[in-house]
């Protein structure tokens, strides 16, 4: 198994691209299971994620050609199966948005239960609750979800309990090839979710509200649909927010292109609070780092508040700051499995309930480490890009999962990163 060695206290320096948000590749992908022919994607981010996607509609009967290693185009006209296994469901969450998209296709399918993961429980329950009131009748056995509307799915209201990405994803998806009109009420607002309905409005598909809490949705009465145009995938927002992160920990001026400035406008105004500065320039970031990092208190909330996907960072970066910071994770209730290992580099963290206070240290040290989850494995990157000697960490197939070449990326800006094997 890989792992990464670190050796901290280095400036950082330069300029690297933002790869495309894997977050919004990923529904974007499931997408084009409406269409009966060819969609074409470019900026795709190389990350294992969105390789394990690609796998499961290869099974499902799709045709997937790479152009390059960040375009494909996809031939779902001859979709052969309905079924996403649980080999490859159980390897990424996300799978479950095929099920908005073949249910509405094909009038059935089975997708695996995902489960639960390291972040928390984690359930699917407001996207089944939203495709009943669309007419399908779902049964959960075996692990599986079955999903049948034989006479296609209906328009409906729809109105989520709580804001859920990936719910409203599949809901825009099944909506989109519906009879009539569907409703969503406390829909999410983030840009992935911006993505998929232009991709939808693209295709001919009414879409209002783009962007709001309330979308209204023309379905195409079960027609597939065609999506003529290549979709672009939007930039990283959760990259450059870890790369700025990069800039804040180490006290250096880095810049960061192809950013979307708007997507990340939480993160820059509570670095701006700890005391960094930057100049932007249209899709360009650079980062001034602060003369000594201030504390920051933050609650993670849904967009455009402050994301959870960039809790576990800020930790690493306020446990050198120089007062005490609460971080409050509002939305998963185990997303703090980075705090021990963090505290083994030497950070000063104490947990209570869904809040930790990270009491400043003067100095991070050199450790080994082990990652847990996806952004839990790039707070002990930072932590250890500013740790004074050597840190290991491991299982960094977390990061490979949705870090488009973080070596090379962090190499580039100078610092100090080797992949070894185990036993190397
Ligand atoms: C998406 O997950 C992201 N994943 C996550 O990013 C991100 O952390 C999360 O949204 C929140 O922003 C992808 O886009 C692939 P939710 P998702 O449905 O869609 C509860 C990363 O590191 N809930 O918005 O699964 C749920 O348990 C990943 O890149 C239900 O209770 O998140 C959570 O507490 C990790 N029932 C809250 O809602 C449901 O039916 C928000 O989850 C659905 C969700």
């Amino acid at each position: 198994m890989d792992y990464l060695e670190i050796n901290g206290g280095r400036k950082l320096s330069g300029k690297i691209d933002i790869s495309g948000a894997k977050n919004a590749a990923l529904p974007v992908i499931a997408a084009t299971l409406l269409n009966d022919g060819i969609s074409k994607i470019d900026n795709l981010p190389n990350v294992v994620d969105i390789k394990t996607l690609l796998k499961l509609i290869e099974i499902l009967g799709a045709k997937v050609s790479w152009i390059n290693q960040n375009a494909v185009e996809i031939d779902t006209t001859n979709i052969t199966s309905t079924r996403a296994v649980y080999e490859i469901v159980s390897k990424m969450r996300a799978s479950i948005l095929v099920l908005g998209p073949l249910l509405t296709r094909f009038g059935e399918c089975e997708v695996s239960l995902p489960g639960g993961c390291a972040i928390g429980q984690r359930p699917i329950d407001m996207h089944l609750k939203a495709l009943e009131a669309m007419g399908a009748d779902i049964e959960i056995k075996g692990g599986y979800v079955r999903a049948v509307a034989k006479n296609g799915l209906k328009g409906a209201r729809i109105i989520f309990d709580k804001i859920t990405v990936g719910g409203t994803e599949n809901i825009l998806m099944a909506a989109s090839m519906a009879k009539g009109v569907t409703e969503i009420i406390n829909a999410a607002r983030e840009p992935e979710i911006v993505q998929l309905c232009e991709m939808l409005q693209s295709a001919g598909i009414e879409i209002e509200g783009v962007g709001s809490s309330r979308l209204l949705i023309r379905g195409s009465g079960g027609e597939a649909i065609k999506f003529p145009k290549t979709i672009s995938v939007i930039p990283d927002r959760i990259e450059a927010g870890t790369y700025l992160c990069a800039g804040a920990i180490t006290y250096s001026s880095i810049t960061l292109e192809r950013v979307n400035i708007e997507h990340i406008q939480t993160t820059i105004d509570k670095l701006l609070t700890m005391g960094c500065d930057f100049n932007i320039k249209d899709e360009s970031i650079t980062i001034y780092p602060a003369k000594q990092l201030k504390e920051v208190n933050i609650v993670t909330a849904e967009y455009p508040g402050f994301p959870t996907d960039m809790q576990a960072q800020f930790m690493a970066v306020a446990s050198i700051a120089d007062g005490e910071s609460l971080i409050e994770e509002r939305l998963f209730e185990n997303r703090f499995m980075h705090v021990s290992e963090l505290n083994r580099l030497g950070a000063d963290i104490w947990l209570k309930g869904n809040t930790a206070a990270i009491r400043p240290v003067d100095k991070l040290y050199g450790a080994d480490v082990m990652a847990t989850d996806l952004r839990a494995s790039s707070a002990l990157v930072l932590a250890a890009l500013a740790a004074q000697g050597t840190t290991r960490i491991r299982r960094i197939y977390h990061l490979d999962r949705g870090y488009d070449n973080l070596e090379g990326k962090l190499k580039k800006l100078n610092a100090d990163i080797i992949r070894k094997k185990e036993n190397s």
